[in-house]
């Protein structure tokens, strides 16, 4: 299959190494790592790891946050579905960054882009917006420090910016980025404009210049390669980025998880029974035929699914480091691992979604106010 890797279709078997060249990234290196760990004490297992693997203008923001000059996290949803374990990797790292470094987070809920983009009526993208707040709220941003903008209930103050921004994006260029053809609609051709707004719109509202930081998942990268230039011309810095690699579906090693799919993902809604039935009976296996062979032979840790999306769950690495030599070695079965698994997705699960229960509460501190 053909690997594919942008904002609307991710495909294939994906050579990271070979989208940092593509894409014009840089390699998140050893010497890194340590200058994060520098400012924040730890590695969060997501860097240690390779999850979050690439980056751009990512030292410059280090280097300003060491001089005392804190920037600003910006992430987003795209409200279309329930939201899965894939979206939930990276808000979990944002989380982390914004603790660790005491920073503000503006996260962008683009209901405008998913009733362009799906063929969905307008009140249920309203509901999935919804909806997944109640979500993202549940993993335990600060109230304080983070700011939702819906791009359709805040546009009296994103819209002024987005014009300024699709003045100077030609219709060649996202043309060209995004494979569009004449029969595309007019909306879905000027949503890059709105995406890049919360790159410096905290700034214009507070009449500051702090630089802004996004981690993401790298198929987001277009958006801002074609508006990272315009938002300079338009007196503001670029955005620094920090991307992140797909967390693979349940059936196999290619694309990314998808709410399209349902028996490719985990649902944070899931109940733990689903979540049994879906790891046992999806998960690909790196394992052999039969127990036998496997005793004798041992497993490939590198496509069992059960075994890497581990990587997300198990916090101790000498734990996953054990888990993984078991499984190569044959001392452990695809069956094991998949239990160890579900074990750790349902105690996550467990957590949020009692928190989620109490979500709806805390909504209206967290969508700005003007
Ligand atoms: N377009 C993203 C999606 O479909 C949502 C989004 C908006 C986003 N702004 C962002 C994601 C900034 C990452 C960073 O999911």
């Amino acid at each position: 299959m053909n690997v594919k890797v942008n904002p609307y279709e991710v495909e294939g078997k994906i050579d990271y190494d070979k989208l940092i060249k593509e894409f014009g990234v840089n390699k998140i290196t050893p010497e890194v790592l340590e200058e994060i760990e520098n400012i924040t004490g730890e590695i969060h297992p997501y860097l240690k790891r390779g999850i979050f693997f690439a980056y751009r203008d990512l030292k410059k923001v280090l280097e300003e946050y060491k001089k005392g000059n804190k920037f600003f996290l910006y992430t987003g949803c795209g409200p279309s579905g329930p939201i899965h374990l894939g979206h939930v990797s990276t808000w979990l790292f944002t989380k982390w960054l914004q603790e660790k470094f005491d920073v503000e987070l503006w996260f962008q809920f683009t209901d405008d882009e998913k009733f362009l983009y799906k063929n969905m009526s307008y009140d249920e993208i309203q509901k999935w917006t919804h909806e997944n707040m109640l979500d993202v709220i549940a993993l335990g941003f600060d109230p304080k420090k983070t700011h939702f903008l819906v791009d359709t209930k805040h546009a009296g103050i994103m819209y002024p910016e987005a014009i300024k921004v699709a003045k100077k994006i030609t219709f060649s260029s996202i043309k060209s980025a995004f494979g569009f053809t004449d029969s595309n609609n007019i909306g879905s051709i000027f949503y890059t404009a709105m995406q890049t707004v919360p790159v410096f719109l905290p700034n214009v509202l507070k009449n500051e210049n702090k630089p802004c930081l996004i981690p993401l998942g790298i198929d987001q990268d277009v958006h801002f390669r074609l508006s990272r230039d315009v938002v300079e011309k338009l007196g503001h810095q670029k955005p620094a980025i920090i991307h992140s690699k797909f967390m693979i579906p349940l059936t196999g090693p290619e694309g990314k998880m998808s709410s399209s799919n349902p028996d490719s993902a985990i649902f944070l809604t899931d109940s733990h029974e689903e979540v049994k039935r879906k790891i046992n009976k999806y998960a690909f296996s790196g394992g052999r035929d039969t127990a036998e062979e496997q005793r004798k032979y041992g497993g490939n840790v590198e496509i069992d699914v059960a075994c890497q999306w581990l990587k997300y769950f198990e916090e101790s690495d000498k734990k996953l480091e054990k888990i993984y030599e078991d499984y190569r070695k044959g001392k452990l079965l695809s069956g094991e691992v998949k239990k160890i698994l579900i074990e750790k997705i349902n105690l996550f699960l467990a957590l949020h979604q009692k928190r989620r229960k109490t979500a709806e509460k805390l909504l209206p501190k967290f969508i700005y106010k003007s």
